[in-house]
């Protein structure tokens, strides 16, 4: 199995259009050693010719002129995505579906039933995509002994994992969670048998996540804020990182030790957000994750599994 970082940031991106905390200042003035960076989504593909999208950012256009093979040009209209599978219903995780309007057949998407009310209320994304494309929705089923697999991803056993992270601040749910609002996705390669775990926003480690992120050979999950306190220490904002639906990294429980004593090959953060210092090459919280064996995902990474 494939897989290609399409984005690695937060909502926001790297650097955010109206934020000039160190990070984005430095960034834009080239004085601090850090890649911008678009928001978060991945492709996995298990041939190399017909890919699955998890989540549509906003950032997708750019994203897709990055990697060429999601246009193979075998007809006048053409496209190697075959599916998207949505995480939450989150702006930075669903507003790219606008852009891919144009299509000729209806999207192909999964997610849960809290995602599609939202996405049909709250943030009607589907409704108006109805009269453009259309949406073929196929349901997401959160028992952890369900999988799936999507049509044209052969190899990819595709299971739900519902986690406790939050439903979009416009949700009519955001303070009253449901299962289904958020969920991390447990690929499994059945020829490798290799297991990816991703899961860009994830607030508590319960002991059902758990168990999965010990089975996988590559974790890819939450790296949005350094420290609980982070926007608040800067002033850009009253809120903290677990009242967003991010666990922090640092600190006790945080996802450095989480992560820590799980087997997987690899450990990646990814949906970074642009105030955390491990976005700068340099930074000292760098080389903690180094000691940690935990890579920061960056725009273009790209992987065999
Ligand atoms: C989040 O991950 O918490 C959201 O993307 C925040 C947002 O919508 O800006
Ligand atoms: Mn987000
Ligand atoms: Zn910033």
């Amino acid at each position: 199995m494939r897989v290609r970082v399409l984005g690695s940031a937060a909502g926001g991106g790297f650097p955010q259009w109206n934020c000039n905390c160190p990070n984005c200042d430095g960034v834009r003035k080239g004085t601090i050693d850090a890649a911008p960076r678009t928001q978060s989504s991945i492709a996995v593909s298990s041939d190399n010719i017909n890919w699955l999208l998890f989540n549509a950012s906003p950032d997708i256009l750019t994203q897709f002129q990055r990697l060429p093979e999601l246009q193979p040009a075998r007809a006048i209209r053409d496209t190697a995505v075959r599916a998207i599978v949505l995480m939450d219903a989150q702006i930075d995780h669903t507003t790219g579906l606008f852009m891919l309007r144009e299509g000729k057949t209806p999207l192909n998407i999964y997610c849960t039933d809290m995602v599609h009310e939202d996405l049909t209320r709250g943030n009607p994304i589907f409704n108006i995509l109805g009269h453009f494309c259309g949406v073929a929705w196929h349901p997401i089923p959160t028992a952890t002994s369900t999988s799936f697999q999507v049509d044209g991803i052969e190899d990819i056993k595709i299971t739900a994992i519902p986690l406790t992270s939050k439903a979009p601040p416009y949700s009519p749910h955001r303070h009253d969670p449901h299962e289904g609002d958020n969920i991390g996705i447990r690929l499994e390669d059945t020829r490798s048998g290799k297991v990816l775990f991703y899961a860009p926003g994830l607030a508590a480690i319960e002991p059902h996540v758990l168990t999965i992120m010990h089975q996988a050979d590559c974790l890819m999950v939450d790296g949005t804020c350094w420290s609980n306190d982070e926007m608040r220490t800067l002033g850009i904002s009253d809120k903290l990182s677990l009242d967003m639906g991010h666990l922090p990294q640092s600190g006790p429980g945080g996802m450095i030790e989480t992560l820590r004593p799980l087997k997987a090959a690899r450990k990646i953060l990814i949906h970074i957000n642009n105030t955390n210092p491990i976005l700068r090459e340099d930074a000292p919280e760098r080389l903690t994750l180094k000691q940690e064996n935990i890579d920061v995902a960056f725009d273009g990474m790209d992987f065999t599994l």
